[in-house]
């Protein structure tokens, strides 16, 4: 095989941090029992570390305490949850047309139901029109949903101005951190957030098929389970136990997930989280930059542009071309690796003016280098140029 260069972190960091396949093979072959079913050793020790894992979230993401952090499959079952758990006919939610399909869709489901949804404006470049946004939030919405930062050009919402409106108005506030949660700092307490989700698999650099969904007490007595079954706890009852994280946590747990997941906090643990933060902020900003300098050539940057209102994620339109057949181009003869389309965020690209052609996008990671931001300008230029 030859080079090949990954920009496609906003999919799924690749590679993971170091630590996490070892602590999975870890549990798979020396640990193997489950949680809250077994009365020895193994179990216990199982145990100590979820609680572990669970604490080490609640700290770096300001839980109230470790049983309000849930282990759920992923941000799509967690954002599900919230929105489901939630809502009933007749009440009112607010979103962005920023929102991934793991919102949007939840959410048309629920408008079929007797849910009425409130758009909260944003600008051509995805960035919310607070103003507006004020206005539209009004007390007797039950829910606000707003993604941290868009997975199709990495404008960050302003999280800390809409959880504040929420609070003053009394609106529950979710949170979709799928693509901020590692980089970007999230305090749930100043941020006023009631329920944060996030994915183990991107920016966190662990493993597929785990997510964490943290709660307020106020957001955990306002969900109704999203699906029900065994916990390992108070099994004479025949509905959920009443207390948390067992109430919204049914089922065997992904347990060499939770492993691997645990890897990857130790590794970040062990960072200069603000070096680290910097540095993607600057890599962010040659990419725009690199990028930026083919626009009289046909290429448009979308988003702000600006990397300190951004995540790592840059999208481009190939205006003269067909941006599958440049994504496609940019693999074969370069082994460059993005991601071509709409990216599962359908009223994104109507607010930026890419739909439906779409967008190429490039997103880093902590393992990027700058010199494969380099690499990927010769590749762009050979392109649009060539
Ligand atoms: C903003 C956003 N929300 C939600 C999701 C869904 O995450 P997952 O597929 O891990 O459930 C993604 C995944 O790309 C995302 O980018």
């Amino acid at each position: 095989m030859g080079k090949s260069c990954y920009f496609d972190n906003a999919a799924t960091s690749f590679p993971k941090a170091p630590g996490v396949a070892e602590a999975m093979t870890n549990y798979l072959t020396q640990v193997g029992s489950n949680v809250g079913r077994g009365d020895y050793q193994s179990a216990y020790a199982a145990a100590e570390r979820v609680l572990e894992v669970r604490e080490k979230l609640c700290r770096r993401f300001g839980a109230p305490d470790p049983r309000n952090v849930i282990f759920t499959p992923g941000s799509t079952y967690g954002l599900n949850a919230v929105l489901k758990g939630v809502l009933r006919p007749g009440d009112k939610v607010a979103a962005s047309p920023m929102e991934h399909n793991a919102v949007l869709r939840p959410l048309t489901q629920l408008e079929q139901a007797g849910v009425e949804i409130v758009w909260l404006p944003c600008s051509h470049t995805g960035e919310l029109l607070l103003d507006q946004a004020a206005e539209l939030l009004t007390p007797d919405l039950k829910l606000c949903v707003l993604t941290h930062a868009s997975n199709v050009c990495g404008t960050r919402m302003p999280i800390e101005a809409v959880g504040r409106l929420c609070r003053e108005r009394g609106i529950l506030f979710c949170v979709d951190a799928a693509q901020s949660a590692g980089f970007v700092p999230l305090d749930m307490g100043p941020m006023e957030i009631d329920a944060l989700a996030m994915p183990a698999h991107k920016g966190l650099l662990g493993p597929q098929g785990l997510g964490v969904l943290l709660l307020t007490d106020a957001m955990a007595e306002a969900m109704e389970p999203l699906v029900s079954g065994g916990t390992g706890s108070r099994s004479d009852l025949l509905e959920m136990p009443p207390f948390l994280p067992d109430r919204l946590e049914p089922g065997t747990l992904n347990l060499p997930g939770i492993y691997g997941l645990g890897a990857a906090l130790d590794w970040w643990e062990g960072q200069d989280q603000a070096a680290l933060r910097h540095r993607e902020e600057r890599l962010t900003g040659h990419l725009i930059a690199r990028l930026a300098e083919y626009e009289e050539d046909g290429l448009r940057v979308l988003g702000t542009r600006d990397e300190k209102k951004q995540v790592g994620v840059v999208s481009v339109d190939f205006l003269e071309k067909d941006n599958a057949e440049c994504a496609y181009r940019l693999e074969r003869d370069f082994g460059i690796q993005t991601r071509c389309g709409l990216h599962c965020a359908p009223l994104a690209h109507k607010t930026l003016g890419t739909y439906p052609q779409g967008t190429v996008r490039f997103s880093v990671g902590p393992f990027t280098r700058f010199e494969d931001i380099d690499y990927v300008q010769g590749a762009v230029a050979e392109i649009l140029c060539g």
